[in-house]
C-alpha cells in the first residue's frame, strides 16, 4: 500500500505535534517541512529527519505524491492556505480555528465537499480518553438530563509571547486572543459534550494586556445547551498559572469534573453505580506524552490517526470541517455578544483603556 505522504506547513510551536502524530503512523511518510522562513523549515526538517524543506507552499502543492498537508500558521492565513491545498487536491488538517471568519469557514467546508477531500480542524482534546468517556456516559444517560456546566481556562502568557509574535494579540492575525486561541479547546469540548450551545450573554475584557496586545485577554459567557442546561464559561490569559482548565458538568443523575490537562483523570464522578464503575476504567487508556509543549496534551496523535483513516477509507471524523465550523460560529457569536464592552472583532480596536478592568456588556 502506498504510504500517506504528508507535509507540515508552518514550522512554529505546534508543528512538532503534527510531525509526531504522523511519524507514529505505520503507513505514513513525512516529506516536506514548509515555512515562509526557510531557516525554520530547515531546522524542523533536520530535527525530525524530513527529507525536504521549502519556503514556498507551491513546492509542496506541486508535488503529486503529497496526499495531505497540515496548516499550522497564524489564524488569518488558515483560509487562504487551506483553500489552496484543497484546490490542489490535497487533504487538509488545519489547526484551530478553521478560519478567521464564519464566511471563510463556510467556504472551506464547501470547497472540501466539492473537491471530495478530507478537511479536519484540530480539536485534539475531543480525543482525550476522559472526554470520549464522558461523551459516552452522557449518550448512555448516566448523567441524566444535563442542567448545569462550569467551564474555565486560566493561563498565563507573558509580554514576549505577544510582543515577539507577528500575529498573536492582533485582530488581523489572531482574530481575538483568549477565546479563539487558548480558550478554543475548552469551548469546543463543552459544545461537543453538551450537544450544541447558544449564547445568552458575554463580556470581553482587556484587563491586564501583555506585550501590546490589542485583543481581549479575558472573556466570560453564559451559554445554554439544547435541553436548557446553563453553562458558564471563563477564559483568561492573564493568570500567574501557566495553564489550568476545568470542566464540570451536572446532570440530574450524575456529575463529573475533569480537566483537559490530565487526559485520563477524573476529579469527580458521582451518581449511580454504573457511572462510578465506568469512571474506574478511564485511567488505563493514557499513553505517554509525545514531543511538543506539555499542555497541548497527548491527543494530536489520536486525531491524526483518525485523519489518516478518513483519508484512506472516507469515514467521517470526530473533528471534521463541519465541527470546526460550528465551533467557529459559536465563538464568533460570543465575540459579537461581548461587544461593545471589550475588544471583540477583527479590525476593531478596544476603546477600553489598558488599565481599566472589564466593562461589563451583555448581549446576544
Ligand atoms: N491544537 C493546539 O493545542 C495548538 C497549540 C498551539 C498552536 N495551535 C494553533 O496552531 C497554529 C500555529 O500556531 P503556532 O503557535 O505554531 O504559531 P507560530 O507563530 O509559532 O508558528 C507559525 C509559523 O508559520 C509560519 N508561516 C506564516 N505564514 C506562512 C506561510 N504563508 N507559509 C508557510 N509558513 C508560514 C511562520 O513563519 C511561523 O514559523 C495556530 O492556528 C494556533 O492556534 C494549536
Amino acid at each position: 500500500m502506498k504510504p500517506l505522504v504528508h507535509a507540515v506547513v508552518g514550522c512554529g510551536r505546534v508543528a512538532p505535534n503534527h510531525v509526531d502524530g504522523f511519524s507514529v503512523l505505520p503507513d505514513a511518510e513525512l516529506r516536506w517541512a514548509c515555512d515562509r522562513d526557510l531557516a525554520r523549515a530547515e531546522s524542523l526538517a533536520r530535527r525530525y529527519g524530513l527529507p525536504r524543506a521549502t519556503a514556498d507552499l507551491r513546492d509542496v502543492l506541486a508535488d503529486p505524491e503529497v496526499d495531505s498537508v497540515s496548516i499550522a500558521v497564524d489564524h488569518a492565513q488558515h483560509f487562504e492556505l487551506a483553500a489552496a491545498a484543497l484546490e490542489a487536491g490535497k487533504h487538509v488538517l488545519v489547526e484551530k480555528p478553521l478560519a478567521l471568519t464564519v464566511e471563510e469557514g463556510t467556504a472551506l467546508t464547501a470547497l472540501a465537499q466539492r473537491t471530495g477531500r478530507v478537511l479536519s480542524v484540530v480539536s485534539q482534546h475531543r480525543y482525550d480518553p476522559v472526554v470520549t468517556a464522558v461523551r459516552d456516559w452522557i449518550a448512555g444517560g448516566l448523567l441524566g438530563q444535563l442542567v448545569s456546566g462550569t467551564v474555565s481556562l486560566q493561563c498565563g502568557r507573558d509580554d514576549a509571547y505577544y510582543a515577539d509574535s507577528y500575529w498573536r494579540g492582533t485582530f488581523a492575525g489572531e482574530g481575538g486572543s483568549a477565546l479563539v486561541n487558548q480558550g478554543y479547546h475548552a469551548l469546543d469540548v463543552t459544545r461537543w459534550l453538551v450537544g450544541g450551545l447558544t449564547v445568552t450573554g458575554a463580556a470581553a475584557g482587556h484587563t491586564a494586556p501583555r506585550g501590546g496586545m490589542e485583543t481581549e485577554d479575558t472573556l466570560a459567557a453564559l451559554l445554554r445547551g439544547p435541553q436548557g442546561a446553563l453553562v458558564t464559561y471563563h477564559v483568561t490569559v492573564a493568570s500567574s498559572i501557566t495553564w489550568r482548565t476545568r470542566v464540570e458538568l451536572v446532570g440530574t443523575e450524575g456529575s463529573v469534573l475533569f480537566d483537559l490537562d490530565h487526559p485520563g483523570t477524573l476529579h469527580l464522578a458521582e451518581g449511580g453505580e454504573a457511572l462510578r464503575a465506568a469512571a474506574r476504567e478511564v485511567g488505563a487508556q493514557v499513553e505517554p506524552a509525545p514531543a511538543g509543549i506539555g499542555y497541548y496534551g497527548i491527543s494530536h496523535r489520536r486525531q491524526i490517526a483518525d485523519f489518516a483513516a478518513a483519508v484512506r477509507d472516507g469515514r467521517r471524523m470526530t473533528a471534521d470541517g463541519e465541527a470546526g465550523l460550528d465551533t467557529l460560529r459559536l465563538l464568533r457569536e460570543m465575540y459579537g455578544a461581548a461587544r461593545p464592552g471589550g475588544p471583540t472583532a477583527p479590525g476593531e480596536r478596544t476603546a477600553v483603556p489598558a488599565a481599566a478592568n472589564a466593562v461589563p456588556a451583555l448581549g446576544g
